[in-house]
């Protein structure tokens, strides 16, 4: 009896300790992933903030210059990583032991501080990633098993257009039988009437080429159309005098917006410092790029030969010489400010598909035609600017309120 008893003992204290292990262990991870958010519109926030902060040196699932950022929530605590994204540096120097040594393992790559962000704004960055940790892309798995895959899905596939082309032939050919047809269908029923000579004669005679070139009417249209088509092209060839439109040089590094600014989503901002603040963008300096080729030494197409451009740049300390692609006669004031900050455009609709281009080239022709029709054309972004409340008021009912009538296409706006 006591035997028994005492085993019982023991498998009692055995359960409560298992127990209390096993909840405390479920509460420190659980603690921390509950305390993300998983609603959507969190997530989408952060899918935002990621895509144009983090991306360029974090993924998810994997290291790129910095760790993979899956988990992250259950290694640190909250606190840790508002203030570690904030300022790393801070971080580090105030001597905790784990940032130290992960600073240490990234070869001391000094992450960007990221001071303007709240801890709501980094909570929500954490929901992405957690979102992304639970639920991974299935992209990531599909190349292994789908082997070489186009990478234009939206464009037309090019056995379509073929298929196309070869019907819209045989359409064309039968319709020729079918016209052929029927004039020997006319022809022989009008040949078995009565007819006077002259018709006989009509009729009898082929209706070729040669006819129709006798033909003063089917002459003179065809002469009106290849006037016109000339008088276009000559004055088009003149008007594009001093136009470069498509004008995309070569550069003395081959940089990519479609690696940086496409695939890697960095922000236009990032690195042209100056578009929401002043009359120019900036290109940037090599100090700009530093910030991440300090890490990444290799790139996947072009290896070494390319950013070693960059460092050779940074230790000569000389700048880069960008050839400069998009250039107004100095005749003509644009600033950028005004219209991407004041006016809310994108900079697609000036500079085109930016993040596809391998090579920036100019995308619209940048005439004073260009600048004046979209000043008719474009509404004022009015709203929420108390500049622009009474104008609004007084022109009210008038149509939309262009940036023409605001004085858009007044000589001395555009010019000095
Ligand atoms: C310029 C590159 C760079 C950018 C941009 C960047 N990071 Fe980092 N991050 C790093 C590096 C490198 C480390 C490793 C620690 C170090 O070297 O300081 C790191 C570490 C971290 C850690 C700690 C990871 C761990 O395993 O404990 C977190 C969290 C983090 N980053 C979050 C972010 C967030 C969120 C953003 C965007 C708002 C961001 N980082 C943007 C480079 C970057
Ligand atoms: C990582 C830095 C970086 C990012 C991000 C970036 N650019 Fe650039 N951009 C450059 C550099 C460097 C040049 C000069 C070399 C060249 O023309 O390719 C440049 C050139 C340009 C030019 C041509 C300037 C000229 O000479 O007329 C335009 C326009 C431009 N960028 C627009 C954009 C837009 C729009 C985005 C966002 C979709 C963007 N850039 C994102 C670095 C960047
Ligand atoms: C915010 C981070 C970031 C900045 C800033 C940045 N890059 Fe990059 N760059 C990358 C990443 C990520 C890659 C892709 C590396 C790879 O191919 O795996 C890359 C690749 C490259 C490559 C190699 C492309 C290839 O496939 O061979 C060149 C060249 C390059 N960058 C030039 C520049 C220049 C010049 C600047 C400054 C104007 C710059 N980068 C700024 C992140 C950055
Ligand atoms: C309303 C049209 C328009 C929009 C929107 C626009 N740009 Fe431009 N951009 C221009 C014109 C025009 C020039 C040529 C300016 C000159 O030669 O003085 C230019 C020149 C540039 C240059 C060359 C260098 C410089 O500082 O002038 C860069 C880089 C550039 N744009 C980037 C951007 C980026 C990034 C955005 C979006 C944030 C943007 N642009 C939005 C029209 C536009
Ligand atoms: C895609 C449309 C678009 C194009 C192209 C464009 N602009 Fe504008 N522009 C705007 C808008 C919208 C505003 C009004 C911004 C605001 O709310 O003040 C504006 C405002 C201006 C202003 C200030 C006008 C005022 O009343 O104060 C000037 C100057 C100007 N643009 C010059 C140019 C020049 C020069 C070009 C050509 C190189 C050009 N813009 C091309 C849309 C455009
Ligand atoms: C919205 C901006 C804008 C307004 C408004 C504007 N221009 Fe221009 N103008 C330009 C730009 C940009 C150029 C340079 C591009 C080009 O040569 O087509 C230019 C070029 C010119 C040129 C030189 C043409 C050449 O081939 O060198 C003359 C002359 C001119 N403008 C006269 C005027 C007069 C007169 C007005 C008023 C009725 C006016 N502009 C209003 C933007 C403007």
């Amino acid at each position: 009896m006591a035997f028994k008893h005492s085993l019982i003992q023991t498998y009692k204290v055995f359960v409560v300790f298992f127990s209390l292990f096993l909840s405390s262990a479920i509460q420190t991870t659980y603690a921390q992933s509950s305390a993300v958010p998983a609603d959507a519109e969190k997530i989408a926030a952060g899918e935002k903030l990621f895509s144009q902060n983090c991306k360029a040196c974090h993924r998810v699932q994997s290291k790129l210059v910095g760790p993979a950022l899956k988990n992250v929530y259950d290694r640190r605590e909250l606190p840790w990583i508002y203030s570690f994204v904030k300022n790393s540096q801070k971080v580090i120097q105030s001597g905790d032991e784990y940032a130290v040594n992960l600073f240490n393992e990234y070869n001391q790559t000094e992450m960007t501080a990221f001071s303007s962000f709240s801890d709501d704004e980094i909570l929500s960055i954490m929901a992405y990633i957690k979102d992304q940790t639970d639920n991974p892309p299935v992209e990531a798995a599909a190349p292994a098993a789908g082997g070489e895959m186009s990478a234009e899905p939206a464009a037309i596939p090019t056995p379509y257009v073929n298929a196309i082309i070869i019907g819209a032939v045989i359409i064309l050919i039968v319709l020729l039988v079918v016209l052929v047809m029927i004039v020997n269908t006319l022809r022989s029923f009008l040949a078995q009437r009565d007819l006077s000579p002259e018709d006989a004669e009509f009729v009898a005679k082929p209706a070729g080429f040669a006819t129709a070139l006798r033909n003063k009417a089917l002459i003179g249209v065809i002469a009106a159309v290849v006037t016109a088509v000339v008088t276009k092209g000559v004055i088009d060839s003149l008007y594009s005098v001093g136009v470069q439109q498509g004008y995309a040089p070569t550069q003395p590094i081959k940089y990519s917006h479609k690696i940086h600014a496409g695939d890697y989503k960095i922000d236009c901002n990032y690195c042209h410092t100056g578009v929401t603040k002043s009359k120019n963008a900036n290109i940037p300096s090599p100090n700009i790029c530093m910030n991440c080729h300090s890490a990444i030494q290799k790139g996947t197409n072009t290896g070494t030969t390319e950013i070693d451009k960059i460092y050779a740049a940074v230790e000569s300390n000389t700048p880069i010489k960008w050839v400069r692609v998009h250039n107004l006669p100095d005749l003509a004031y644009f600033n950028h400010s005004q219209h991407v900050a004041v006016g809310g455009l994108e900079c697609q609709t000036c500079h085109g598909p930016i993040e596809e281009m391998e090579v920036v080239r100019q995308y619209a022709n940048l005439t004073m035609g260009w600048c004046v029709n979209c000043h008719r054309e474009t509404p004022l972004n009015t709203k929420g600017n108390g500049y622009y409340d009474k104008l609004v008021e007084i022109h009210e009912g008038n149509g939309d309120f262009t940036v023409a009538e605001n004085g858009g296409i007044d000589c001395a706006k555009c010019h000095y």
